[in-house]
């Protein structure tokens, strides 16, 4: 579904999007492509990024792909290269790759907490410091996207709890570090929305998700089509004083949320 803005606002830009193979990533990845990037999609499965980036072209956009782990650093950093070489200098550099599985504290491994912190905290790094060298200055744009777990605990959450926290602040550091180059870094926060795989792991029923968005002040999920809008406007001009943020889109969630289970008792 097309947004909300009517304008080619990326004509000719470089847009690299992890975890662009699903989910909110790719829809990030679409709108980048409506308004005239050259989009490289990033996930671990060359199946899922192939149709991603198929779908792209059929619109008429440009599209590239490059299947990679995240937190292999040393795939990321040739990858980036590549993308680099083909499609130029990285204008904007959005870290949607991310796990998550609901499990309590004594239940979950120490492999499995490591799993998410390695997927959302550390493959946010590996992307970043890959890119760094390949973006352009001035004028690139850092999107992580992070969770209201980053402030809030919510139980079946620790592992996401830590990872998105430290996603927060890797990010508003960059934005001190990277800024004087021109370099601008900010967050994206989503709430509940609709058609991810967050969602169907963390609210799997009808009754979970009716008590999510209950609990909602605008009552309801949020949209992948509302999260692309905003990311489109953090990477267009219309941002080009605003760094070191971190946006909610959640409906106001996190206003009400507390710490009782967002995500049911596996
Ligand atoms: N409950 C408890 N532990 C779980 C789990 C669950 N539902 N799912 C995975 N784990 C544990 C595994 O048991 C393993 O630990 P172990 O070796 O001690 O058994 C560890 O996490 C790693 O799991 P693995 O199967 O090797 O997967 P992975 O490292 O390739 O990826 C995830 C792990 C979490 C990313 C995987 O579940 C996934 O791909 N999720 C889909 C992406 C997603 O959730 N996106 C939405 C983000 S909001």
């Amino acid at each position: 579904m097309p947004g909300i803005f009517r304008d080619h606002l990326l004509l000719g830009k470089h847009a690299i999007v992890t975890g662009g193979g699903s989910g909110i990533g790719q829809r990030m990845a679409e709108r980048f492509a409506e308004h005239g990037a050259k989009v490289t999609l990033v996930g671990r499965k060359q199946e899922k990024l192939d149709a991603a980036a198929e779908a792209i072209r059929s619109s008429g956009g440009t599209s590239r792909t490059a299947a990679l782990d995240v937190r292999d650093y040393a795939a990321v950093e040739p990858a980036i290269q590549k993308a680099r070489d083909e499609f130029g200098a990285i204008d904007i550099l959005v870290c949607a790759a991310a796990g998550n599985f609901p499990a309590p504290v004594a239940g979950m491994s120490a492999n499995g907490f490591k799993a998410v912190i390695d997927i959302d905290l550390v493959g946010t790094f590996n992307t970043c410091r890959a890119a760094y060298a390949h973006l352009r200055k001035p004028g690139a744009s850092i999107i992580s996207i992070s969770a209201s777990q980053a402030s809030i605990p919510i139980a079946y959450q620790a592992h996401v709890c830590a990872a998105k926290a430290g996603v927060d602040l890797l990010t508003r550091t960059l934005a001190i570090e990277w800024g004087p180059e021109g370099i601008r870094a900010n967050c994206i926060t989503p709430g509940a929305t609709d058609d991810t795989e967050g969602m169907r792991r963390l609210t799997p029923t009808p009754e979970s998700r009716r008590r999510v968005e209950q609990s909602v002040p605008l009552r309801r999920y949020g949209t992948k089509d509302e999260l692309a809008d905003l990311a489109l406007f953090l990477c267009s001009d219309a941002a080009s004083y605003i760094t070191g943020a971190v946006y909610y889109c959640d409906g106001g969630h996190s206003l009400v949320r507390s710490t009782l289970a967002l995500a049911e008792q596996p």
